[in-house]
This record gives structure tokens, C-alpha cells and sequence, in this order.
């Protein structure tokens, strides 16, 4: 059985199960949902990213939690903390992330499953300050980061990127979690 570690309104964040992986595949698979990533992901690549999920847990007692919603027991997504250590002058920094299935979009449920993160985080995990960052284009995750009152600190080519491509460029947010008690 997943553990839950958390919950806001209408979603649980929890740990993760193989029954997940067919849907964590749709996903991935869904071009609208990659739109700004390089690509989509196969079979072989989104197993790679739930592995890293699972060890990260277990490792750091953190990771991208797998988004239930309450009212039918659906997994919707991910989001959660990853260890964002590519090199930058950033870097290493707790990373805040989301992606969610396309048809659950637009009804604010990224927000909640982060704001519940970002308490989370600082309740139980005691982080202090965490970062996200998004290719530049990406307005839909920017508005999240506005919205959970991130502050902008920045641009910066993606170390892992190729600084020609198109989604080189990023922009860099941050919030000091000690103004968490808002939420
Ligand atoms: C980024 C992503 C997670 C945002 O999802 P989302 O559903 O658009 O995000 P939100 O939770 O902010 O909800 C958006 C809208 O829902 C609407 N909404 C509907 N019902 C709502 C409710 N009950 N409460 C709050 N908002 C609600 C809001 O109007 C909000 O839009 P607004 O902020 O312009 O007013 C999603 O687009 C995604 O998965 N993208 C692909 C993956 C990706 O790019 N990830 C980020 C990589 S860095």
C-alpha cells in the first residue's frame, strides 16, 4: 500500500506503486504535457525517472510524490522536491516540480499539491529555501511558482542543454519558506 506523506483539500501525495507506471506512461507520452521538455518520454526513459523517484525517497527522504485526487482515488500527476545538483551557481538546491495529465489542468490543482509541498517541506523535511525553474516559454509552470509567491531571480542557460536550443534559456525562482505559515 503507497503511503500517503501529505494532503491539501482534494489531493494526496503519496508514495509510489507499479500501478502507477501506466499512467506516470500516458503521461510522459503526451506531447502537450512534454511540450517544453526536449521530448517525450518512452517505456525505458519514464521507468529510468520512477527509479530515480524511489531511490531519491529512500536516499534523501524526499522526492516527486505521486498526486492522488481524493474524490476517485485517480492518479493525476506528480510533484514534489528533487535534488537539483547540475552545475550552476544555484546549485545544489532543493527544486520544487510538478506535471500534471493534460485533462486535469486548469483546475488549480498544481498550485494546491505544491503549496501543500512547500509546508511539507518546511514542517516536516525543514527545508529552509527551495528553487524551480522553467525554459523561459513555459508560463503555465511560472505562474504556478508567482502564485505560490516564488520571487524571481533570474535567467540562466540549462547546463544540460545545448545553449542554441530552443529551451536553453530559464528562468529561475525561489521562496524563503519561513513565510510558509501563510498557507
Ligand atoms: C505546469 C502545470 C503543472 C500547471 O497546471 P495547471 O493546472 O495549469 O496549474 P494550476 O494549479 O495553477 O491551475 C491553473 C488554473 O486552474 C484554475 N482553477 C480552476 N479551479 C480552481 C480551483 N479550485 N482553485 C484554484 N484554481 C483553479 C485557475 O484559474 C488557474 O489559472 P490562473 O492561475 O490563470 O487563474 C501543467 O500545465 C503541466 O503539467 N504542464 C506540463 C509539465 C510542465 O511543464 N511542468 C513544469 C516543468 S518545469
Amino acid at each position: 500500500m503507497p503511503e500517503v506523506f501529505f494532503e491539501s483539500k482534494r489531493l494526496l501525495l503519496r508514495s509510489w506503486s507499479e500501478a502507477d507506471i501506466g499512467p506516470l506512461c500516458e503521461m510522459n507520452a503526451d506531447p502537450k504535457v512534454m511540450e517544453f521538455f526536449p521530448k517525450t518520454l518512452d517505456k525505458s526513459e519514464v521507468l529510468a525517472l520512477y527509479n530515480m523517484i524511489i531511490s531519491e525517497q529512500a536516499e534523501r527522504g524526499f522526492s516527486l510524490y505521486a498526486v492522488e485526487k481524493k474524490s476517485d482515488g485517480k492518479f493525476i500527476g506528480l510533484t514534489g522536491f528533487h535534488m537539483a545538483n547540475f552545475n550552476s551557481d544555484f546549485t545544489p538546491a532543493i527544486e520544487i516540480a510538478w506535471r500534471l495529465k493534460s485533462e486535469e489542468w486548469g483546475r488549480g490543482y498544481a498550485t494546491e499539491a505544491a503549496r501543500a509541498c512547500l509546508q511539507y517541506g518546511w514542517e516536516t523535511l525543514h527545508f529552509r529555501e527551495v528553487v524551480s525553474f522553467t525554459t523561459e516559454a513555459n508560463k503555465r509552470s511560472e505562474n504556478v511558482m508567482k502564485k505560490l509567491g516564488m520571487t524571481m531571480q533570474g535567467e540562466f542557460m540549462h547546463p544540460k542543454l545545448d545553449p542554441s536550443h530552443a529551451l536553453a534559456k530559464h528562468v529561475l525562482y525561489k521562496i524563503n519558506l519561513s513565510g510558509i505559515r501563510a498557507f
